[in-house]
């Protein structure tokens, strides 16, 4: 009961933490890791962890978020400079480990990149990128689409999908794309049509 025991600590604490729209979308994003986690056949507990703690640092202002990151020396580019909010994922696992004690590797790298994806992402990786976008809350045109194909289509097809609505999204509001995120997006084509290994 251990692993329940810190869960339900971290959940109070973060209820502290977040505003509550962030801990309720937070709850709902358990509620579909878990969900994924089972269909997926990975552990449940880690996947409803790295649910848990996926936006823990969304709090954080601007300033916050690059001195967590410097501090932590993660690699800040160009666009996280102009647009520290895309940190939250990397500062996230920051503070999933200093604040929360959560040491797991694969519980950290799941939050550090739901922002933005990574190029050859693990099974829960993907399952907290795809959670945090079918959570319940969710309300926008395609989540239908892409919660329907989360269970029903392989998990590689519903994370290009999930990619392809954030790309044209970004693209519709002419903001600025991660290049994280193409990368993710072509290792999963790589990954289905061409089965190679690719260093990113
Ligand atoms: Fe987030
Ligand atoms: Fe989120």
């Amino acid at each position: 009961m251990r692993n329940e025991n810190q869960f339900e600590q971290i959940k109070i604490e973060l209820k502290k933490h977040l505003k509550p729209h962030r801990f309720n979308h937070t709850l709902g994003v358990v509620k579909m890791a878990s969900k994924l986690a089972k269909q997926y056949g990975i552990d449940v507990q880690q996947a409803r962890l790295a649910a848990l703690l996926h936006d823990c640092a969304k709090n954080f202002s601007n300033q916050e978020m690059l001195q967590v990151a410097k501090d932590a020396k993660i690699a800040l580019d160009p666009i996280m400079l102009l647009e520290p909010q895309l940190l939250h994922g990397p500062v996230g696992a920051v503070v999933a480990k200093k604040t929360y004690h959560v040491h797991d590797p694969e519980v950290l790298s799941a939050i550090a990149c739901h922002t933005t994806g990574k190029c050859d992402m693990s099974l829960l990786d993907k399952i907290i990128y795809l959670s945090d976008f079918i959570e319940p809350g969710r309300d926008y045109p395609g989540v239908e689409r892409l919660r329907h194909d989360c269970f029903e289509k392989d998990i590689n097809s519903a994370c290009k999908e999930a990619f392809d609505n954030t790309i044209s999204y970004v693209i519709s509001i002419g903001g600025l794309l991660h290049p994280k995120t193409i990368e993710a997006r072509n290792y999963i084509i790589i990954e289905d049509k061409y089965q190679f290994e690719k260093d990113c």
